[in-house]
């Protein structure tokens, strides 16, 4: 697995699949590649040839002129189009074909809401108990079709994870449908990629594809309510939770906080990253709570100037407790 330090430095690289679907892109790609390249090459050689064969004096050539040429416009302006026009047609139709979200009976589905300017992330298990929400951060089982059913909740955007498929609009009031099988277990970097607004670039994600015992144990965990502390320090921080700002937009299952307008905190110390965008780190989050502006300017999250140091420093510390 990578470390989190170099998490966004992953290539965004469709020629190196670790995904079902991704792998078939990757083919249609490289059909692409090789025929327009070949075509290019075949251009560019003619352009050269028909360049240099009038050099010299006049006659010293015989000009090509078969049926005046009518050969030329056959074959290659109507024969030659048309032949690699249609079968481009067919090979990416076929693979489109291959590529819906309704087809196959997936082994979990998963609903993302695309906000400005994050991802929520709920788990659709069909006993109500067993679901969760989690944001920036999607595990799957590895070797098994995962759906996931996409949705915005305000403008659109664009989902796409290049190591694992292709980009899938989230449109407000419309939900869009996508398979996902990881072929390989590792952390593969998603991005939203329609422009969105000003954090359109910081609108980032993971995809953590485990083996299925341990996507099964980490479920498990997620669903857990926050565990109660007793330790003076984290209790003054869950407290400060409650009792400030936080409370109004942010869930922590199994305390006062219940806010539905940001992430669902309950499991914060087991993901990867602070907003998608940092990795996750004591210091991170004391300065994404102080001043999140200053790290994503336009973030719905307020700048939060109210804590003295020993609030701030307990707060930070019952966060990052919530594993
Ligand atoms: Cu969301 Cu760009």
């Amino acid at each position: 697995m990578k470390t989190l330090e170099n998490l966004f430095d992953f290539p965004f690289n469709i020629f190196d699949p670790a995904g079902v679907q991704a792998g078939w892109l990757a083919n249609l790609g490289w059909v692409l590649v090789v025929l327009m390249s070949v075509l290019i090459i075949g251009m560019a050689v003619l352009v050269v040839w028909g360049a240099l064969r009038r050099r010299g004096r006049l006659e010293e050539h015989m000009p090509i002129d078969v049926d005046g040429g009518k050969g030329w416009i056959l074959w290659g302006g109507v024969a030659l189009p048309v032949t690699v026009l249609t079968s481009l047609f067919v090979v990416t139709v076929v693979t489109l074909n291959m590529l819906p979200g309704d087809r196959e009976e997936p082994a979990l589905a998963v609903k993302v809401t695309a906000h400005q300017w994050w991802w929520e992330v709920d788990y659709l298990y069909d006993d109500l108990p067993q679901r969760f929400s989690t944001a920036n951060e999607i595990h799957i089982p590895v070797g098994q079709p995962v759906r996931i059913e996409l949705i915005s909740s305000d403008v659109i955007h664009s989902f796409w994870i290049p190591k694992l498929h292709g980009k899938i609009d989230a449109i407000p009031g419309h939900t869009n449908a996508l398979i996902v099988e990881a072929e390989e277990p590792g952390v593969y970097r998603g991005e939203c990629a329609e422009y969105c607004g000003v954090q359109h670039a910081h609108m980032r994600f993971v995809v953590v594809a485990q083996p299925p015992e341990e996507y099964q144990a980490w479920a498990a965990r997620q669903r857990e309510p926050a565990a109660p502390v007793t330790d003076p320090k984290l209790v003054k921080g869950r407290e400060a939770f409650e009792g400030y700002a936080c409370a109004l937009c942010h869930s922590i299952r199994g305390t006062k906080a219940r806010g539905q307008v940001a992430p669902d905190l309950t499991h914060f110390a087991s993901r990867m990253t602070i907003g998608g965008i940092m990795p996750n780190t004591r210091a991170r989050l004391q300065a994404w709570i102080v001043n999140a502006q200053a790290l994503k300017p336009g973030v719905r999250m307020p700048t939060l100037e109210e804590f003295d140091g020993e609030t701030l420093n307990a707060l930070a510390a019952y966060l990052e407790s919530l594993e």
